[in-house]
This record gives structure tokens, sequence and C-alpha cells, in this order.
């Protein structure tokens, strides 16, 4: 079997190393030049997929900018971008490029498969149309499903064999052929009626996350003036074996999917005069938090009697989740520069990302950021970095993800809270007043 993959990205490029690794031929077709020679050389740019196991599966994938190398294939999978306009309208340009070249090279009992997360009928209104422009019938002369991609990026318990695989055809031959193609790479496939079951199934799992989220970020801003500690709310709350599903609150979404895909969503419920409210405001709560998030620390440096200007504030983790180096959309892009913008000397360090886009900034180690910072704040917690360790080594530190929760837990007033007392070592006292859950703690730590 040959197979062709459109779009080396976050989703393209570990489903082209997990066909070569089952035994399939790969033509690996990206528009950009530099992710094409980064693919021929065995040079992984995307954290999942280790260079090693790149280099492993690179005999088997013709990565290549030349959409003719697609032709002959027994199926392509399309996997471009899915973005937002600046109007917060789909921007369906890449997709229907990809659909343009496609058409251009399909032949008779070829299989189309759309991986991109988009709107319920995408696949149907706007895919099928452009590829018929090769005078080959969908459904008839050639097959055509949607099947979403549910990579999750830095995940290691769930992988593409182990999470199930949805699959929605135009026609239930389409499905099956599709079927049988996933089943090489993935240990079970979920068949659903149609390509716009299967499209709005993707949106409803991204949805849930986002209305979720937004949940416990708006509970957080609450329990901030009520002086109520929302880490302990939540872990009492995820005590109770049923019915409860745990979310934390976090400065913010970000990352390619959650702070995008709702939208897609939203703007077709609109040509059937309906207004998502959930997604409205899910998204409107979520891009509140680096706005909350920022006053928090304004009110940290105060309790030091600093203002944000002239303060040097460094920020640990920029990407938008932990351990991996995607900043797209990323919180800490809003949070620096709102910083930025109040004056404040800003550095970062963070270990997967040795650039800031559009912030000049570069990563510095861990020490140098920390060395003269008047504020620490804590935005991805990576897994790689020690952040007990800030604690006590700076004036004061804003923990937006809570992960500084569990030193001296325990020690005072049981789990969860640390608030009145621990053992935070060296803990030069910010502020030294107890002033609730939105209060400094003992070593100067604020949480979220
Ligand atoms: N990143 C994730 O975690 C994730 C998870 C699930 C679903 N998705 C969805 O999968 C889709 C792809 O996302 P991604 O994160 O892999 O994007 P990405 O930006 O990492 O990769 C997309 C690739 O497509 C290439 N491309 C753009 N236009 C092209 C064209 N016309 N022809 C050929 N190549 C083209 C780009 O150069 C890029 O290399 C999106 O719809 C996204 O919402 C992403």
């Amino acid at each position: 079997m040959r197979i062709g993959i459109v779009g080396l990205g976050y989703v393209g490029l570990p489903l082209a190393v997990a066909f070569a690794e089952a035994g399939v031929e790969v033509v690996g077709f990206d528009v950009d030049s530099r992710r094409v020679a980064a693919v021929s050389a065995g040079d992984s740019y995307i954290e999942d997929v280790s260079s090693e196991r790149l280099r492993g599966a690179v005999g088997a994938i013709d990565a290549t900018t030349q959409p003719d190398a697609l032709a002959g294939v027994d199926a392509v999978l399309i996997c471009v971008p899915t973005p937002l306009t600046a109007n917060r309208e789909p921007e369906l340009g890449p997709l229907l490029a990809a659909g343009r070249t496609v058409a251009g090279v399909l032949r008779e009992g070829e299989l189309v498969v759309l991986e991109s997360t988009t709107y319920p009928g995408t696949t149907r209104e706007r895919l099928v149309p452009l590829l018929e422009e090769s005078g080959l019938a969908a459904g008839r002369d050639f097959h055509v499903a949607f099947s979403p991609e549910r990579v999750d990026p830095g995940r290691t318990d769930y992988t593409m064999r182990n999470t199930p695989k949805v699959v929605g055809g135009l026609t239930a031959a389409c499905t099956e052929r599709a079927a049988a193609l996933y089943e090489v790479i993935c240990d079970e496939i979920v068949r659903v009626s149609s390509p716009e079951a299967a499209e709005l199934s993707k949106l409803l799992e991204n949805i849930f996350r986002s209305v979720n989220i937004a949940l416990v970020n708006e509970l957080a801003m609450l329990t901030d003036r009520m002086g109520i500690d929302i880490w302990e709310v939540i872990d009492a709350a995820a005590t109770k074996p049923y019915g409860f599903m745990r979310f934390d609150p976090g400065p913010g979404m970000g990352g390619h999917c959650m702070p995008v895909d709702p939208f897609y969503l939203s703007w077709r419920a609109r040509e059937f005069d309906f207004a998502t409210e959930f997604i409205e405001l899910a998204g409107k709560i979520n891009q509140q938090m680096p706005y909350h998030c920022v006053a928090k620390i304004e009110r940290a440096l105060n309790d030091v009697a600093k203002p944000v200007r002239g303060s040097r504030v460094a920020i640990l983790g920029v990407s938008y989740k932990a351990g991996v180096g995607d900043t797209r959309e990323s919180p800490a892009l809003k949070i620096v520069a709102l910083l930025t913008g109040l004056g404040a000397d800003v550095v970062y360090h963070d270990p997967h990302v040795a650039e800031l886009p559009g912030s000049g900034l570069r990563s510095q180690p861990l020490a140098a950021a920390l060395e003269g910072a008047d504020a620490a704040v804590i935005v991805t917690a990576h897994p790689s970095v020690d952040h007990d360790a800030v604690v006590g080594r700076v004036p004061v530190v804003v923990d937006l993800r809570g992960v500084t929760r569990s030193r001296g837990r325990g020690a005072t007033d049981g789990a969860g809270g640390d608030r009145a007392g621990g053992d935070r070592a060296g803990g030069a006292v910010a502020g030294g007043a107890e002033t609730g859950a939105g209060g400094a703690r003992p070593g100067g730590v604020t949480l979220l």
C-alpha cells in the first residue's frame, strides 16, 4: 500500500511515521520546503516524534514539495491547518488548496480522508466539489471520509495505536474503506454514519474541554475575591467517584485547537439562526484569564511594595502546555505583552522554546532568569523544571498552575492547604500577611 499525507505538521508527521513503521509506503507532501528537507534528513521538528524514530521510518517516507508525487497513491490523508481569520471566521484557504492539489492527481478507486478539525459540512460541501473537478464522482469513483485526529501533544499513555479512531464516510463503503486503512495503525475504529457526525464529534470533544476549563476559571476568579482556595475546592470535589470530572484553572487557553475549533461551530451555527452561547461564553471567560493573572501579579508585587513598572519579572514556561514547545495562541504571549506594556522588565525561561515569537525575547537559563527577579510567574509548568526550587529564591512567586502546592502540604492543615504555615524553606515571606486564597502564601507564593 502507498498513501499520501498532505501537511507534515503536528498531525501529519506522526501519522506518516506510524504508517511507515507499519510497512506502508508514504508520500509526505508539504508546501513548506524546510519541513520537507527536515523530514528527508531525519530531523524531527515535532516533539512527539523523536529524530531517532523518524530516522528509523524515513526510508519509507518520500517527503516532497511536488504535488505530482501524490499521483497513484491508494489513499490521501489531508492534515493541513484550519485556523481562524482576523475576524474569527474559518480560514479554509489551506484546506481548499490541499483539496485542489489532491484533485489534480486523483484517480479512480482512491480514498481521500480529511483529518483537519473543521465544522460539520466541510467535507461534503467544500472538499468533495473540489475533488469532483477531477471528473470523478465521490462515493462512486473514489471514496471520501472524515476522520478527526485526536493527538494530544506530549501525551505518552494514549498513542495513535490505543486511541480509538472515529471514521465517517460519505457512503457506507467509504467508511469501510477508511476503517480498513486506519486499522493498520489503530486498534479500535469507531464508525459513524456520516462525515458530519465525525466532524462534530471532534468539535464536541474540544468544546467540552473549553467549557469545563472556563467553568473552573470563572470559579477561580470568584474564589479569588471570596478568599477561598480554588485548588482545595477542586481537590475535594474530585474525590467524588462519579459524576465529576476534574479540570484545573489556568492562565487561559492556547494551542492550535482549543482557542480556535469551537468557533468553527459557532460560525456554522449562525447559518442555522442559532447562537452557541456556551462556546461564546467559554471563549470570553478563557480570554479574560491572562488579564486576571496579570492583575494577580500586580497585587503580589504590590504586597512587597513594588510597582510593576521597573520590576524584573521572570516568566517560567511560555508554551501553551507542559512538556511541549508550541507557543501558538499561548496565554504567555498575552501575559508577556501586558506586563511589558505596564513597564515590567520581562525575562523568561522555557526549556522547550528558545525564542518567543513577536517579543524579541530569548529563553534564559533558569538561574539567570531568576537572578535579580522581583517576581517569578509559573505560566506553564514543564515537568523538567524544579518549581519547588524557585520558591524562596525570588521575593514573589505567582503560581498559575498550582504546582508548588505540595510544598508543606499536610504539615498544617491537611490536603491542599498550606496557607496557614507550611514549611517553605528560605521563605522570604512576601508581604507577610495572610490575605486569603488570593494573597501570598509562605515563601511568597501566590496561587491562581
Ligand atoms: N496539533 C494538534 O494537537 C491537533 C490535534 C488534533 C487535530 N488537529 C488539527 O489538525 C490539523 C492540522 O494541525 P497541525 O497542528 O498538524 O498543523 P501544523 O501547522 O503543525 O501542520 C500543518 C502543515 O500543513 C502544511 N500545509 C499548509 N497548507 C498546505 C497545503 N495546501 N498543502 C500541503 N501542505 C500544507 C503546513 O506547511 C504545515 O507543515 C488542524 O485542523 C488542527 O486543528 C491538530
